[in-house]
């Protein structure tokens, strides 16, 4: 609200007895402020939830299944962040699913501004990318990316990325938060306006130091993140925010000569093909997004050199969940791991931060203390008290439905409600004695 002179028309924001233009007195008045009055003439009015009419218009798919399990199909109009660490892949990622939308859904818009457009099309070339709707562009300017969004008239535009978009001259140099919002700003209103799918690449780096994904995120509908595993070609697109769909979904890629593929059988991909038995290493059902994977925790313990602390570590594993760990063996099982060296990692480079491991963990101590295998087709599940009793874990009969499809027959796992008609050796051990004991390493 303001006040204004019926006089001469000046304008307060706040009551005046006198005005101070014409030198009336008590000549001023309320009005609506300009600004708000304008805003709200352009709004809808509430509705009845009933009335509302759903979100119309075919979901896009990207024909990749793996990744259309995160994104969970596209509605017109999607703005969807994707982020990740540079050189992991983002753009490799990117061309791909651009161009199998292009063959699906009409024209693909890729506008690049870190790369010249002969360098796209050479990695166009190595990923075997020609489709004839895909159209490529090097550009920075978000004026002229509008202008060509609006000469292709696209299904789906990639902004690579939105570190590089110049969004208005006075915002400071390429890359600062301002022009990093604003652009995010902009596009995010053309892609509703448009009902055009939009894909916004965004880097981040360990430090997290850059302008980054976070202050961008509330602008947009999705937002994933594309991850390398420690070693090795391994990616994991993980679904951070989705206003549409589930976030509880994870793709596993393989960056291959060819790009990004699917692995053929997630679940299985972290244990090692030969299945030996080995002392000292424990197979773990673990959860990620809403998926199981079975992955080998691996332990070895041997006498500390004697001088200082022993020796202790942790690869893909919690540190002070690990000697938490140990100290529940130390006191409820009297086996002394104290002065040993312990090193504990998970194959294949994956991080396993749930207390769901805490028994493979002990297993995997455990086995590598007796110097005896746990049988290659047993599985160890549950979390781990700190008075030594086995507590359940989220979605484990899910998980134990997984494991016997993929053809374990036994596993150690927490008291609680089981799956019917499960074809497994079910040894449900109430404390870490009990579970040990039933993998014959007491
Ligand atoms: P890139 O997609 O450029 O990463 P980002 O856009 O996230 O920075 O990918 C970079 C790495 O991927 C680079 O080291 C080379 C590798 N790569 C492959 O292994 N295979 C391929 O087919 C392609 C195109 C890239
Ligand atoms: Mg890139």
């Amino acid at each position: 609200m303001s006040y204004r002179c019926r006089g001469c028309g000046y304008q307060s924001p706040k009551w005046l007895g006198r005005c101070p233009g014409c030198g009336q007195w008590e000549s001023f008045e309320e009005v609506a402020d300009p600004a708000l009055a304008e805003n709200v003439r352009g709004g809808d009015l509430p509705r009845p939830v009933s009335e509302v009419p759903a979100l119309s218009g075919e979901r896009l798919t990207t024909g990749m299944p793996e990744v259309d399990r995160v994104l969970g199909g596209l509605l017109p109009g999607t703005v969807v962040l994707f982020g990740g660490e540079p050189g992991v892949g983002k753009s490799t990622l990117l061309l791909q699913l651009a161009s199998r939308l292009a063959s699906q859904n009409g024209k693909v818009l890729y506008v690049s501004g870190e790369e010249a457009v002969s360098q796209v099309k050479l990695r166009a070339d190595r990923l075997g990318v020609s489709e004839a709707s895909l159209y490529l562009q090097s550009e920075q300017e978000l004026l002229a990316i509008v202008r060509a969004v609006e000469a292709v008239e696209p299904a789906v535009l990639v902004v690579d990325s939105l570190q590089t978009v110049l969004a208005r001259p006075d915002g400071g140099e390429i890359g600062s938060l301002v022009q990093v919002r604003e652009a995010a700003a902009h596009l995010a209103r053309l892609a509703k306006g448009l009902g055009m799918v939009t894909f916004l690449v965004s880097h981040i780096t360990k430090g997290g130091e850059f302008a980054g994904p976070k202050t961008v995120e509330h602008l947009v509908d999705a937002a994933v993140q594309l991850e390398g595993v420690k070693e090795g070609d391994l990616r994991l697109l993980r679904c951070l925010k989705n206003r549409f769909g589930s976030t509880a979904e994870v793709a596993v890629l393989q960056m291959g000569p060819a790009g990004l593929t699917e692995v053929a059988n997630p679940s299985m991909f972290f244990v090692s093909q030969d299945r030996a038995p080995k002392p000292g290493a424990a197979i773990v059902p673990v959860l990620e997004g809403s998926r199981t994977l079975l992955v080998e925790i691996q332990a070895l313990v041997a006498p500390g050199g004697g001088y200082g602390p022993p020796q202790r570590r942790a690869a893909g594993l919690d540190l002070n969940r690990t000697s938490v760990l140990l100290a529940v063996i130390e006191k409820h099982l009297g086996v002394h791991v104290r002065a040993m060296d312990v090193y504990l990692a998970v194959a294949g480079g994956l991080d396993v931060r749930e207390p769901a491991a805490d028994l493979g963990v002990c297993a995997a101590i455990l086995g590598s203390v007796r110097n005896r295998a746990i049988p290659a087709d047993t599985v160890v599940l549950g979390e781990v008290g700190l008075s030594g009793e086995i507590r359940p874990v989220r979605r484990g009969p899910e998980r134990l439905g997984e494991v016997a499809k993929l053809g374990f027959s036994r596993a150690i796992v927490p008291k609680g409600p089981l799956p019917k008609r499960l074809s497994l050796d079910v040894v449900q051990a109430p404390t870490l004695a009990e579970a040990m004991g039933a993998l014959d390493l007491t």
